[in-house]
């Protein structure tokens, strides 16, 4: 049968018999070249489809052999196609592999490696001190109202250690928490005592010097408990096994001072770390250094979360003063300035 379709192959009289196709697959170089060979041959306007087409004027009698032959040579063509097709494929996957291989034993220079903000990496520090001790980590909006950020931490209004705080407003009344404190409200308004958690955050204000900025970090801390179990003398070890653990081998003292959420409160200072205590600009020749304050918590902010019959002490820090003793950075501007030297120093 083979035979008759070769003879009627020809196409249009243009000579070329299907069979040649044979000869052209095998030929294709690429899968794109061989992918045009494909249409060319099964494709809907393809030659198979032209003399499919011409069944239709072949005699009766003879159509069968026809269509016989032709079905032959279609699936003849086919396996052709398909093991050219395996083949290329098995090629073009093979230079891929080649040019993209990877030799393991070549040396590799020390690419550029980044580094932690230190003040991330204070952070870091600060809360995985504490969260050993079993204290959680809570946080808060930075977009704050005023009974949490003021009122309800015993700062009522017209109260004048709101002074100690210059904020930013909006104008519907709401304001850029001036510090972490709010989260202290927070949590203890959605929360039974115990509690024991750090509340590390961004907080705004409005100054701008060698050692303020609008924004930076504190990182605040806060224990509630039955009367019995929180008292002054557990705040005061923890913090000084805290600042050991920050800032190494310093003396530590607790100063008398001022908070209206916290009575009595203290500011905790450490030996001035760049003179050792005799004295020197950076600790304004008093040989001590304020890093963070500190207090039991006043009746009046548990009154206002309505607490009762319980007891707590709570701190404060600012995370780019820990940075800047640690680091002995200078200006605290230098920070947020996004200079690229200034990261590279701590790689
Ligand atoms: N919120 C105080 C500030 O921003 C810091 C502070 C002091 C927090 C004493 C406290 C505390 O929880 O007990 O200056």
């Amino acid at each position: 049968m083979r035979a008759y379709w070769k003879l009627k192959s020809d196409r249009d009289g243009s000579g070329i018999v299907l069979e040649n196709m044979e000869k052209k697959i095998d030929e294709a170089g690429t899968l794109e070249s061989l992918e045009k060979i494909r249409v060319e041959i099964f494709g809907k306007k393809g030659m198979l489809a032209a003399e499919f087409a011409k069944m239709k004027d072949i005699p009766g009698p003879e159509k069968k052999a026809f269509a016989e032959g032709l079905n032959r040579l279609k699936a003849q063509l086919l396996e052709r196609f398909e093991r050219r097709h395996a083949q290329l494929e098995a090629e073009e996957m093979q230079s891929r592999m080649r040019a993209e291989a990877i030799d393991v034993s070549l040396y590799a220079p020390n690419g550029v490696k980044g580094a932690l903000h230190p003040v991330k990496d204070t952070m870091d520090r600060i809360v995985d001190y504490f969260t050993a001790l079993n204290f959680s980590v809570e946080s808060g909006p930075m977009v704050e109202d005023d009974f949490h950020n003021f009122e309800a931490l015993n700062l009522p209004k017209n109260h004048p250690a709101r002074d100690m705080q210059d904020t930013f407003y909006f104008s519907d009344g709401t304001l850029l928490r001036t510090h972490t404190s709010p989260v202290q409200i927070r949590t203890m308004m959605k929360r039974k005592p115990p509690i024991r958690i750090i509340a590390p955050g961004s907080v705004f204000r409005r100054d701008y010097d060698l050692t303020h900025t609008p924004m930076f970090h504190q990182v605040e801390g806060l224990v509630v408990d039955e009367k019995a179990k929180v008292s002054f003398a557990n705040l005061k070890w923890i913090l000084t096994d805290f600042l050991h653990e920050m800032f190494g081998e310093v003396d530590i003292r607790f100063r008398p001072s001022f908070f209206p959420f916290t009575e009595p409160s203290a500011e905790v200072d450490i030996s001035c770390i760049f003179c050792g205590g005799s004295g020197c600009r950076v600790c304004s020749r008093t040989g001590w250094l304020e890093v963070l304050g500190c207090g039991v918590v006043d009746p009046n902010v548990f009154e206002a979360v309505g607490y009762e019959d319980v007891s707590g002490y709570a701190f404060g820090l600012g995370v780019e003063r820990f940075a800047m003793l640690i680091h002995h950075i200078a200006d605290l501007r230098s920070l947020f300035e996004g200079d690229i030297r200034l990261l590279e120093q701590f790689r």
